[in-house]
């Protein structure tokens, strides 16, 4: 079970931020160069309508697995730095997501139905810093739990 829920664990992180580094990295500069505003937002609107949901999930397998193996193989909170790290540095990624989805997203959805490009334009600002945010935590994270074992045990 134990190998289960760590695969679980892991795959989820590849979703979630692989998923980051591809929209900001990478379609984010070929939105810019190739679309007009009124098409881009479009296009962010559906890409994170398919993402977030994604997200989601990603989000309740983290928690539950990481949960469940920090207090399975550690007996809960007395587990090494690394895992605590892991868990406050999670938790603060989980809320950013929150914020994103239910604030900036939604104003941005709005600003698309009611074609205000510059509300769009502001809304996504938001989006691009927060989720540029989460991306460098996400991959801090994980470079703190593949190395932590190794260096901070
Ligand atoms: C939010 C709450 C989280 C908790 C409670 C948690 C807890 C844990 C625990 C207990 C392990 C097993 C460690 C071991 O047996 O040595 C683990 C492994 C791992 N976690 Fe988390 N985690 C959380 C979030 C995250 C996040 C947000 C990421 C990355 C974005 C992440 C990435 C990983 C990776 C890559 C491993 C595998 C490390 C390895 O075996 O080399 N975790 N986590």
């Amino acid at each position: 079970m134990l190998g289960v829920a760590l695969v679980l664990h892991v795959l989820a992180t590849v979703v979630w931020v692989g998923g980051m580094f591809f929209a900001h990295q990478c379609l984010r500069p070929a939105a810019v160069a190739v679309l007009e505003p009124p098409h881009r937002l479009r296009l962010w609107r559906d890409t994170f309508g398919h993402f977030f949901p994604w997200v989601w999930a990603c989000v309740v397998v983290i928690l539950g697995t990481g949960l469940w193996m920090m207090f399975r193989s550690f007996g809960g909170f007395q587990a090494p730095p690394y895992v605590h790290v892991m868990f406050g540095v999670g938790l603060l990624m989980m809320a950013i997501f929150m914020h994103v989805f239910f604030a900036p997203y939604r104003r941005l959805i709005r600003a698309v139905e009611a074609q205000d490009w510059q509300a769009g334009g502001r809304a996504l600002a938001q989006i691009r810093t927060l989720v540029g945010i989460n991306l460098v935590l996400g991959l801090t994270v994980t470079a703190v739990a593949v190395g932590g074992p190794h260096y901070l045990a």
